[in-house]
């Protein structure tokens, strides 16, 4: 709708994460390097974290488009929730074997002999598990069992896991630690900050057809979208798509900073939870509220077994009683 208006070729704010839209930071581009270094190189198995929206499978996609380049066969998962039958039939499935009616050994064996294949002709075979976060122990020690697959010099999978912070909280738990210990390279994603924002706006401004020397955002509007987005990418994209509509409504060329707070404004984004709020505020105060309240949930089990003791005892106390009374009566 807008597009004609700004001169620009195609939407510059979609929401999916497209490669051709790559803005790289110094970050990214550690990330990048670490992630198709960390594959070529056959490292084993790599994690990658950031918070929600800060270009995780974007980053990934990116990588995957290079290793593909080079002959790198991957089964990528987008979706952990799975059972560990279904995972290990879809990786394979994903990497061309075929696995209907095949038991989950069977599958095991076929892709073994498949990566040990592979491995002779001197090709890489690699797992992505996108929202890896989401996976749970069963499948983490599926990951695990996977990562054993090795020749005495080489790791037959690459494997990259690709998730928000919970993902390394996982990672470092004591049950996990063996996983832990298989870990060669990790990587975080941050948000941008003020500059980068700005730089990402305008790449993917110009990667729309627009000509940088023509600026659509004003200073103090690209100020405020860093304030309300905090340099989520995902979140930029969200707020700089909106204003582009209401900058179009109002025949603005330039976008001034009224009309993001407008969009912030619309998108409540200034609005948190009042739940989420107390969540925040008082996530140790609840922690204690909570241990408050099994402590005095035990203090009246305990009170209430004594209780049910007691009656046992009276009542049984009654029992062996009567016949004495009676029998004193
Ligand atoms: N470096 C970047 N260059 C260009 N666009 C980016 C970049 N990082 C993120 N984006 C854009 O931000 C949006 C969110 O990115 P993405 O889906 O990769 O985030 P994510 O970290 O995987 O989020 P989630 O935790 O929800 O899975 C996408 O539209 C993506 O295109
Ligand atoms: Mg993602």
């Amino acid at each position: 709708m807008y597009k004609s208006f700004y001169q620009l070729r195609q939407n510059p704010f979609e929401i999916t994460p497209d490669p051709s839209f790559l803005f790289s930071t110094a970050r990214h581009n550690e990330a990048l390097a670490s992630l198709y270094y960390g594959v070529r190189a056959r490292k084993g198995f790599v994690v990658l974290t950031g918070e929600v929206g800060t270009g995780k499978t974007m980053l990934v996609r990116c990588v995957l488009d290079l290793l593909q380049r080079t002959g790198v066969a991957f089964a990528y998962v987008f979706n952990p929730s799975l059972s560990p039958l279904e995972f290990i039939r879809y990786i394979a499935g994903d990497l061309g074997l075929p696995v209907a009616g095949k038991a989950k050994d069977e599958i095991i064996l076929a892709l073994s002999a498949f990566l040990v294949e592979r491995h002779r002709l001197n090709l890489t075979t690699l797992l992505v598990v996108d929202e890896a976060h989401y996976l749970s122990p069963e499948l983490l020690e599926e990951v695990r069992l996977l990562t054993n697959l090795e020749t005495t010099q080489r790791k037959l999978l690459q494997i990259v896991l690709a998730g928000q912070p919970e993902l390394d909280e996982m990672l470092d738990s004591f049950e996990l630690r063996q996983l832990k210990q298989r870990i060669a390279l990790r990587c975080h994603l941050e948000p941008l900050d003020l500059g980068e924002t700005r730089g990402y706006i305008q790449r993917r401004l110009q990667i729309a057809g627009r000509v940088p020397e023509k600026i659509i955002f004003s200073e103090p509007a690209v100020s405020a979208i860093f304030r309300h987005s905090k340099g989520f990418p995902r979140m930029v994209n969200t707020i700089c798509e909106n204003a582009l509509l209401s900058g179009y409504a109002r025949r603005a060329a330039v976008i001034p900073d009224e009309v993001i707070e407008e969009v912030a404004r619309d998108l409540r984004l200034g609005v948190v939870s009042q739940k989420d709020n107390k969540k925040n505020r008082s996530a140790g105060g609840e922690q204690e509220v909570k241990k408050l309240e099994l402590v005095r949930a035990v203090k009246t089990l305990l009170e209430l077994h004594d209780y049910l003791q007691e009656m046992k005892s009276t009542e049984k106390e009654e029992k062996t009683s009567v016949p004495y009374r009676t029998s004193a009566q």
